[in-house]
């Protein structure tokens, strides 16, 4: 069965892997994937803002992006978020496993059952991102040389702007760690059409108010990137669908 890899910024390629472009129609979009080549054949690569990163996060097609993976068979999806820090369990240039999310956007296409006249569907979150996947990216994370942490808490901000310090600090009383704006719906869509789903969160900057001006990371960012990919290849070739533990629809 094929698997999914939904690249956030700065990932717009599978590093050293062939790929062959495909435009998927559905009814809610057009959608544009890559298919893997050679021995990566099962591997569908989306990059979530275009390969010239031109779709800001509010006006990312979330539903035409998971419907599309939906239909090509996939039951595993693997995504990275750049993010800003909030916490310093959370530096930057290292990794966050999720395991929890904030969700603050609105005005976004963010579910599959908004039609008055079919059978209504809430998805279950009590565990967002799938413990299977999110296992297997903390295990393997020092094979990839990479510093991986575990537990992180997302918080959905709908951007682009950045937050206020203000913000910043609510948000940390709340208890996120990371903040981003693309997590939401992506995660919750993907469950809702029964996919499993885990992801990386990857600090760029510390958030607004945590220095005098946010500044992103340059360095070996690239690099980390790179390493980030290989990281999650390789959880989705030592897993399989059926460990995964599928979303429950109530
Ligand atoms: N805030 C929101 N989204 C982000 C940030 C941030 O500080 N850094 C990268 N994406």
């Amino acid at each position: 069965m094929p698997t999914a890899l939904i690249g956030g910024t700065g990932i717009y390629s599978l590093p050293g892997i062939e790929v062959k472009a495909r435009k998927i129609q559905n009814e809610y979009g057009e959608v544009q994937i890559y298919v893997g080549q050679g021995d990566y054949e099962d591997v569908i690569f989306l990059t979530r803002h275009g390969q010239d990163h031109s779709t800001p996060p509010h006006k990312i097609n979330y539903r035409a992006n998971i419907k599309a993976i939906k239909d090509l068979g996939v039951q595993r999806i693997l995504s990275t978020y750049a993010v800003g820090s909030i916490s310093t369990d959370y530096p930057v240039s290292e990794l966050g496993v999720l395991r929890d999310f904030l969700d603050f956007t609105h005005g976004r296409d963010f579910t599959f059952f908004d039609q008055i006249d079919k059978s209504v569907g809430h998805v279950e979150m009590s565990q967002p991102f799938c413990s299977v996947l999110s296992d297997a990216l903390l295990e393997l994370g020092a094979k990839h040389d990479l510093k991986v942490h575990d537990g992180a808490v997302y918080v959905a901000t709908n951007g682009p702007r950045f937050e206020s310090p203000a913000e910043i600090r609510m948000y940390r009383q709340l208890g996120g760690h990371v903040v981003g704006m693309t997590c939401c719906p992506e995660v919750y869509l993907a469950a809702e059409l029964g996919m499993s789903f885990a992801a990386v969160a990857l600090p760029i900057n510390l958030a607004a108010g945590l220095e005098k001006n946010i500044t992103l990371v340059g360095g070996n960012i690239n690099e980390v990137r790179a390493n980030m990919v290989n990281l999650m290849l390789d959880v989705l070739s030592q897993t399989t669908d059926a460990q995964c533990v599928p979303p429950i629809l109530l």
